[in-house]
């Protein structure tokens, strides 16, 4: 409203153009003026373009068309009223009757004042509203006859409750206005009477001249408090409105950013109007999307509740992209149940021995899952976990049963995950917040049927301060709880009873414990050469001259250079590091093509060195080959087996034993146990007597930057001491695992398979072995056993005579 002050403060210009010849015009109305009496019911009357002036009210009036002028003089002149009339023609300069409404104010001429430009100025206090009842012709200015119309002040409580109202919506739009002074507050409050109330309102609004005078022609004192009462909610509306746009903006964005700033008011104002309506089409889509989502009855009310808060929100709040982040997670996750159709045993087992050479035990397991899962969908199937090396086909295997079973295949990988946020996701609240990432991949996979693989879960981190990993797992694992796992973002059961899971890891040890339990471990320990190389020939081989874009025609490697590549430039218990050199010769030879320099390339093995260099791996065997207090064994490592060397050197000393080499504390122990044997049997050994009191021992086992513990290594350093004392080597082409006890017996050990492989890898003929461990030989691959010779034993002495060159040997030689 203070618009409104304003417009009507300012001077207001009744007149449009400044005469130059006004004074004389003046002079002219003047004498005419003179001429003749005005009747007494006549009034003179000011036609203006813009103001409507309402009784009670003050505006001042700026006087320029000569007959405005005169008119001004002679109410002045005369001390009588002047009638201020609207032209219903803005533009006529001389209006006659047809211009100007025919209601308008009486008004007493407060002051009249010539500027020093010589414009005049009239300041009018509104009186009383007329009617023009006929005009009079003959008088230089305007004349009319007419009738006051008197405001019958009843006391109605209709027109008093009105007007109580009236006063107060008008306060409240003061208070809504920035910048109004108190006082106007204070004048609002001072008006009395209801007709006058009502023109002070009328007169201080901000609406168009047309509608003002509407306003002043409506005598009847209720309809026109209505009136008023309506004008002044609509205002209260919009002004909260643009408040709220304000606040709203000033809100949301950063108001150093003026452009943007500015385009915001536009979306903000655009909403209001309902016009640019792309959030009432985004939330029907929404709506749409729900209702095709096939959610369980209760996720779907729980959606729709969502979908209502986002239909409340301002599409400017930060929330409303949150929400609706959260509706489309829930529209796209695979809710609907496709079981698909049912395992066909046979075409599984097809797809399986498509897929991947050998593995007979294992993909035996496998089939028997599938069909007890087939006859059975409902029962509780265990959880596969394949444990091994890299490479050992793993993570393929997984793919396969999901090609055998016509599901989808999705991998979620475990390694390093320490937060269970990871797998179950994080709250709502949180910024950024999204579904943990079993959630994640079923979305993926877009069903609840497919194959999920947990990669790596033995290296799961530890719980801690983020909440346990591994029991977060265990809830997605286990049948009893899995049907409404419950993920942090989404806040609403999903059942993930139908999914196939698989997990993987390298080891066993790391796996957590009750993890473990709910698994079926499915051992992969490794490939032998032979194996490696029927693998490489049927699947690495063609894949790589694929991935090279080579035919077949083009470029041939022969059994020999395949198995010069598995020998001498990977030591691996998988084919992952084989494929990639295989991966290398083809690439190498596909330049050859390209550049045209030959059509077709055949590899053999003495090809090798020139395109992947020098050999990577030696026999290390013949490296230790002849040489006293060295001793060759065997150790399982994550990566598969691997063969070590036992130092052992003798200095002058007073019987100090030195290890080194990283080893842990249970190697250290089995080392001291070792030397307390030796010194135990040194005279059955042969030791010349007194020499271990001069001596200090070292036994180092390289490499020595690897750290390296367990006690499997206790006869290998036995066997060490006893050659290095007795000056005996040890047969090079024998390696040997055993842990040893002080009386001399050799007790049993683990990872046998992965051992025996790194010995036939390494070159080794002929392998010790403890006696308790025969009967992981059935594990031990066929082609293995058959170019190896076992030696099982049950005292240290045993490995001895198995392993040193006899005395008189060394004698002769
Ligand atoms: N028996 C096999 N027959 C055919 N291909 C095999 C066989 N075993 C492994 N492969 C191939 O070797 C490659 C490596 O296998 P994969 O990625 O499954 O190893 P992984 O056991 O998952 O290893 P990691 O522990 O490093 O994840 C794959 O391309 C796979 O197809
Ligand atoms: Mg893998």
């Amino acid at each position: 409203m203070n618009q409104d002050m304003t417009r009507n403060t300012d001077p207001v210009t009744a007149d449009a153009g400044v005469r130059a010849d006004a004074p004389a015009a003046e002079d002219r109305a003047q004498r005419e003026a003179a001429t003749r009496p005005l009747p007494d019911d006549a009034l003179i009357l000011l036609p203006v373009r813009n103001v409507v002036l309402f009784p009670g009210l003050v505006v001042p009036l700026t006087v320029s068309r000569d007959r405005s002028v005169a008119a001004a003089q002679e109410a002045a002149r005369l001390q009588r009223p002047l009638g201020i009339i609207l032209q219903s023609k803005p533009d006529a300069e001389a209006p006659g009757p047809d211009d100007l409404h025919w209601v308008g104010t009486t008004a007493t001429v407060l002051r009249y004042l010539t500027a020093p430009d010589g414009a005049h100025h009239v300041i009018c206090k509104g009186l009383q509203r007329f009617r023009v009842l006929q005009f009079l012709d003959g008088y230089p200015f305007t004349v009319a006859r007419v009738q006051l119309i008197n405001a019958p002040e009843r006391l109605d409580p209709d027109i008093e409750g009105r007007a109580n109202s009236l006063r107060e919506r008008a306060v409240e739009i003061l208070r809504l206005l920035p910048q109004v002074p108190e006082e106007m507050v204070t004048a609002l409050q001072a008006v009395e009477g209801a007709a006058q109330l009502a023109d002070f309102i009328a007169g201080l609004m901000d609406i168009a001249v047309e509608e003002k005078q509407a306003l002043l022609e409506m005598f009847d004192l209720k309809a026109r408090l209505d009136k008023l009462l309506d004008l002044l909610a609509h205002r209260i509306e919009v002004l909260k409105v643009s408040r709220e746009i304000d606040a709203r903006t000033r809100e949301s964005i950063d108001d150093t950013n003026r452009r943007h700033l500015l385009r915001e008011q536009m979306r903000t104002i655009q909403k209001e109007l309902g016009e640019g309506d792309e959030g009432a089409a985004e939330i029907a889509l929404l709506d749409r999307a729900i209702a095709e989502a096939k959610m369980p009855d209760d996720v779907e009310k729980h959606a729709r509740k969502e979908l209502k808060r986002l239909e409340r929100m301002p599409e400017a709040a930060g929330e409303y992209s949150m929400v609706r982040t959260y509706l489309e997670w829930l529209i796209e996750l695979p809710w609907a149940a496709d079981p698909g159709a049912p395992i066909d045993i046979a075409a599984a087992r097809r797809i399986l021995d498509e897929d991947h050479y050998g593995l007979e035990k294992i993909k035996r397991r496998i089939l028997e899952y599938l069909a007890v899962r087939k006859l059975n969908p409902a029962g509780r199937s265990p959880i596969l976990c394949f444990v091994g090396p890299p490479g050992v086909g793993k993570t393929s295997l997984g793919q396969s049963i999901a090609r055998a079973t016509g599901r989808q295949f999705a991998r979620v990988s475990l390694g390093g995950v320490h937060d269970e946020a990871e797998i179950r996701g994080h709250r709502r609240t949180y910024v950024g917040a999204l579904p943990g990432n079993i959630i994640q991949n079923l979305r993926k996979a877009g069903t609840r049927h497919c194959v999920l693989m947990l990669d790596e879960v033995d290296k799961l981190g530890a719980g801690g301060f983020h909440g346990d990993p591994a029991s977060a797992l265990l809830e997605v694992l286990d049948p009893e709880q899995n049907s409404t796992f419950r993920d942090n973002y989404l806040a609403v059961p999903f059942d993930l009873s139908a999914v196939m899971f698989i997990c993987t890891a390298n080891v066993l040890d790391t796996i957590p414990g009750p993890l473990a339990d709910r698994m079926e471990i499915i051992q992969l320990p490794g490939y032998t050469a032979q194996e490696k190389l029927e693998i490489a020939r049927r699947y690495l081989v063609p894949r790589q001259l694929e991935a090279t874009g080579l035919g077949t025609q083009q470029c041939r490697i022969s059994d020999d250079a395949l198995m010069a590549v598995i020998g001498d430039y990977t030591r691996e218990a998988g084919v992952r590091n084989l494929e990639r050199e295989i991966g290398n010769v083809f690439r190498n030879v596909a330049v050859r093509v390209a550049e045209g320099s030959v059509q077709q390339v055949a590899i053999g093995p003495g090809d090798l060195p020139a395109i992947l260099g020098p050999r990577k791996f030696e026999a290390e065997v013949a490296m230790a080959s002849g040489v006293t207090g060295v001793a060759t064994g065997l150790a399982w490592t994550p990566v598969g087996g691997d063969i070590l060397f036992v130092e052992a050197a003798r200095m002058p000393g007073a019987g100090k034993l030195i290890l080194t080499g990283q080893l842990g504390d249970v190697m250290k122990e089995s080392a001291q146990a070792a030397l307390s044997l030796v010194k135990a049997r040194a005279g059955e050994l042969g030791i010349e007597p007194g020499v271990l009191e001069k001596s200090d021992l070292h036994i180092h086992v390289p490499a020595g930057a690897t750290p390296k513990d367990g006690p499997s290594a206790g006869v290998a350093i036995f066997v060490a001491l006893a050659s290095l004392l007795t000056g005996r080597p040890v047969r090079s082409d024998v390696a040997m695992t055993g842990e040893i006890s002080l009386r001399g017996l050799v007790l049993p050990i683990g990872g046998v398979k992965e051992k025996v492989l790194a010995a036939l890898r390494a070159g080794i003929r002929t392998v010790m072995l403890p006696a308790r461990n025969r009967r992981d030989l059935e594990d031990i691959p066929a082609d293995a056993r058959d170019q190896l010779e076992f030696v099982w034993i049950e005292r240290v002495d045993e490995a001895v005579a198995a392993a040193l060159v006899p005395a008189d040997e060394v004698a002769a030689a």
